[in-house]
């Protein structure tokens, strides 16, 4: 398992921006990119007015959070890169004005991923898709990402022929409100009180909500729409066959899947643990070490177990994945897309 970090570019100090700096991603970017040691020149934190003035820290300095809407042309005009968390009607009202103004965005937000032009990347997976960039570039949806480099390295050793995926996610993929809400709901639910019920459509807390996003026409739901359709993008495999069911469950941070995965030839499962094992950004956990999502908080690799062979099928196997949702799921991925960009001197952008 390799991780990079920025530690070593010895970039020219970056003007970074973070819109959505009060959010649970938001918070998690801040942190990462000081554990990271990212090159930062200045910070812009960015949110919406009603949290105008919220003091935040960034190495040992205070800031405070102004209402985007706010934001001069010429302060836009001085940030190379510009991280977006704040929901995709907000990406979708302000990515044109900092990209004109020469920023690049790397947005979070499902607002432009399955744009052909735009690339959605997994660093790990496909950086080169950066390559010509407009100054906009998608980061996956957060299942979406814990599974690519796993499924590229079961690729690349015998064929990806069909993956079926069951995901349990926990409350902050649905933002620091949500988060709020699971705990407020388990505290009334311990005192015999009425859970509050707002943000999810059904009580989460002692239970397991089965729809993430909207049911569709056809009954799937747009999150699982995401996590077909983002891999076939981000794998380069459009035609690959992959069902998924997403599911919410009563936990704060951390995804996990169980992935069925169908190769195209024969593999020995040693050959698969060898390819998972040395899969970038990948933590194999062998026997009975089984990552949890507890264990997984606050870490920035997928976490994998649980690798055994699917009997009912030749050449298949099941594996169980964990990561921190708001990090390699968001946040640290976003990141190791701006280190991409710096190592590939591409931060410039391409004026639109
Ligand atoms: P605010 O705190 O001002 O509402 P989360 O995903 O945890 O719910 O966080 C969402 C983030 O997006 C927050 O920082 C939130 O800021 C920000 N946000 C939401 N709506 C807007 C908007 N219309 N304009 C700017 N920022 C927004």
């Amino acid at each position: 398992m390799t991780l990079s970090t920025s530690q070593d570019t010895g970039h020219t100090p970056l003007n970074v921006a973070i819109l959505g700096a009060t959010g649970a991603v938001g918070e998690e970017l801040l942190r990462g990119l000081e554990e990271r040691s990212f090159p930062v020149a200045s910070l812009t934190l960015l949110a919406s007015k009603r949290s105008a003035g919220t003091p935040l820290t960034f190495r040992d300095k205070r800031y405070v959070t102004r209402d985007v809407e706010r934001v001069t042309e010429e302060e836009l005009e001085a940030i190379d890169v510009a991280f977006f968390s704040a929901g995709s009607a907000t990406s979708k009202t302000y990515w044109a004005r900092f990209v004109q103004a020469g920023a690049v965005v790397i947005d979070n937000t499902s607002a432009f991923r399955m744009e052909p032009a735009i690339p959605l990347v997994v660093p790990e997976v496909n950086a080169e898709a950066l390559e010509g960039h407009r100054g906009l570039i998608a980061n996956p949806n957060c299942s979406t990402i814990q599974m690519m480099s796993p499924l590229k390295a079961l690729h690349e050793l015998a064929g990806l022929e069909r993956v079926v995926v069951s995901s349990y996610q926990s409350a902050s993929g649905a933002g620091r409100q949500a988060m709020d809400e699971l705990r407020d709901q388990t505290i009334n639910i311990l005192n015999f009180k009425e859970p509050p019920v707002k943000r999810f459509i059904k009580r989460l807390a002692f239970d397991v909500i089965p729809l993430i996003g909207e049911l569709k026409e056809d009954g799937e739901s747009t999150e699982e729409e995401k996590m077909v359709k983002e891999s076939q993008k981000i794998l380069s495999l459009p035609a690959l066959k992959v069902s998924a069911t997403c599911v919410r469950v009563p936990t704060f941070v951390g995804h996990c899947l169980s992935i069925n995965v169908e190769l195209s030839r024969a593999f020995e499962l040693s050959e698969a643990i060898e390819a998972l094992a040395s899969a970038e950004g990948v933590v194999l956990c062998e026997g009975d070490e089984l990552p949890t999502t507890a264990e997984v908080a606050g870490q920035d690799e997928v976490w994998v177990g649980r690798v055994r062979r699917d009997p009912s099928r030749p050449h298949a196997l099941n594996l169980w994945c964990a990561a921190d949702n708001l990090r390699k799921g968001a946040s640290t991925n976003a990141i190791q897309i701006a280190e991409a960009l710096i190592a590939r001197g591409l931060l410039k952008t391409i004026q639109l």
